[in-house]
């Protein structure tokens, strides 16, 4: 759904231009009232696509790619999948070795235009991977990578959401204790997170070059630095990212 709204909202495409599909319709009922085409049959829903995306959970994909192989069409159709886990060796199995194939890893900042995507493809034309680009950086920026890097992409840009925003949660959690109300710790640690990332794109400098600036001799923000990484802040963020993307390499196994 992320995707589908970043697409309009980046103007890349109409909604009336793409169908969605699931397999319960109630559940698409708003995507149809904001003028997406709505389906449950994958088959018929890719009849007249340029471009199918598959964007199911690792344990659903054997189900959809059942439903979707009699009716692809590998001269006209371009696969894009954001399926963690599932190498493009699955698809090609299934639909054959014709396939021109983009695994896509966003994350959810497509809908704020604001995700880091990571682009591998396999076996697509240079007009595909444009196509694929052209998309993904109108919701945010992307890079193209080798496959072999997927599950260390997935860890570090689409997990990497999620471990961002756990940190701005522990920032304002701290906020609070030091005596801002709920709302205004979050706004603030918010807002400084967000800087401090656009300072490092901004500015294309190291972080530790823009901590430098920010950390005077004695000073509090270095004492308060120093006590997070006693306390492992660095480390943990390590350990987790190596963990997610070990995890991501096996989520998808064959039935
Ligand atoms: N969320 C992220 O930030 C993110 C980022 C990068 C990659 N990914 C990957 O993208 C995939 C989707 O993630 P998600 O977070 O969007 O999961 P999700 O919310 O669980 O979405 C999966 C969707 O697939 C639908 N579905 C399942 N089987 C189907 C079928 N046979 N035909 C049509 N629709 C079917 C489900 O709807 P019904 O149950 O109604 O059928 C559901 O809407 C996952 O592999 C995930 O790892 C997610």
């Amino acid at each position: 759904m992320a995707l589908a709204e970043g697409l309009i909202s980046a103007g890349a495409c109409k909604a009336n231009d793409i169908i969605i599909t699931r397999r319960t319709i109630s559940s698409l009922s708003k995507m149809a009232d904001q003028g997406f085409h709505t389906d449950t049959d994958n088959a018929k829903a890719i009849e007249n696509a340029d471009a199918v995306f598959i964007c199911v959970l690792p344990q659903q994909l054997d189900e959809a790619l059942s439903q979707l192989k009699p009716a692809i069409n590998l001269e006209k159709q371009l696969v894009v999948s954001v399926v963690t886990g599932a190498h493009t060796q699955v698809f090609r199995d299934v639909f054959g070795d014709k396939l021109r194939i983009v695994r896509a890893m966003p994350n959810t900042a497509m809908r704020v235009r604001e995700s880091m995507t990571c682009l591998s493809p396999v076996n697509a034309t240079e007009e595909d991977v444009l196509l694929v680009q052209h998309i993904f950086d109108t919701m945010g920026q992307c890079i193209l990578i080798n496959e072999d890097m997927m599950s260390a992409a997935t860890a570090l840009c689409a997990c990497g959401i999620a471990f961002f925003l756990r940190t701005i949660r522990a920032a304002s959690q701290g906020g609070v204790e030091i005596g801002f109300h709920a709302h205004d710790a979050l706004k603030i640690a918010s807002q400084t997170a967000f800087g401090a990332a656009k300072l490092l794109i901004a500015n294309k400098t190291h972080p530790e070059e823009e901590i430098d600036k920010v950390t005077s001799p004695k000073g509090c923000t270095i004492a308060g630095l120093n006590e997070m990484e006693h306390q492992g802040l660095s480390s943990a963020l390590i350990k987790g990212i190596k963990l997610s993307s070990n995890i991501a390499n096996n989520l998808y196994k064959q039935s």
